[in-house]
């Protein structure tokens, strides 16, 4: 989105990137995990934040939910706000990035438009999160109670491509633990060469 005011000036950094992540001896990334709600991207977030950390590996996630308290408190579902949602979320998550950090976005993010590059899908079926429902919200939307919910009656759009694909279950129908998920995503990020 470009700025709506003319003579602003961008100003150069005495210290570039590859700088600071010399100095913090890490690189920094943006992880975006997609799913609907109930889907397990806090949970799935929070056990990739502990194992990297065990790794010595710095990372912080900004988390939908959490970002509305705040930042963004004054948006709502709309799919206007939700776009703007994820600009913002994106923006502070490149400067997270930037610092050399490893950034975890974690929102529900539906909407394919928005989504040029995604890293991590939660692919877990509307039923399933139905059935948890851990914050009831799925009854009030069912309800009416709650306008425009994601599933049920706003589109989440599943990702095309995503670079990691995380199901309940593996092909032999053993349940996956949100620590074997993150060890998904952190297998994925050592490929990349994140993690050297
Ligand atoms: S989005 O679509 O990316 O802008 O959503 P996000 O910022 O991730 O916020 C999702 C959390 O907001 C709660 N909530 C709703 N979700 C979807 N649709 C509607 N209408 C809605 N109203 C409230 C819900 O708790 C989501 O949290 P998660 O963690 O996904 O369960």
């Amino acid at each position: 989105v470009p700025a709506l005011s003319d003579n602003i000036v961008w100003h150069e950094s005495s210290i570039c990137r590859c700088d600071r992540q010399q100095l913090i001896q890490q690189k920094g990334c943006v992880i975006w995990i997609t799913g609907l709600s109930g889907s397990g991207k806090s949970i799935v977030a929070c056990a990739l934040s502990k194992a990297l950390f065990e790794r010595g590996k710095l990372a912080y996630t900004l988390d939908g939910d959490n970002v509305r308290h705040g930042l963004n408190r004054d948006l709502t579902f709309k799919a206007e706000d939700r776009t703007e949602n994820i600009r913002r979320i994106g923006e502070v998550a490149k400067l997270f990035a930037d610092v050399g950090v490893i950034c975890i976005a974690s929102l529900i993010f539906p909407y394919r438009r928005d989504r040029d590059a995604c890293s991590v899908f939660m692919d877990v079926p509307l039923s399933v999160c139905e059935s948890r429902d851990p914050k009831g919200l799925y009854k009030l939307a069912r309800a009416g109670k709650i306008k425009g919910f994601t599933g049920i009656d706003d589109p989440y759009e599943a990702p095309l491509n995503c670079e990691v694909v995380l199901k309940q279950h593996t092909e032999d129908d053993v349940s996956c633990s949100p620590r074997q998920m993150a060890e998904n995503i952190i297998s994925y990020l050592q490929d990349k060469g994140y993690l050297e």
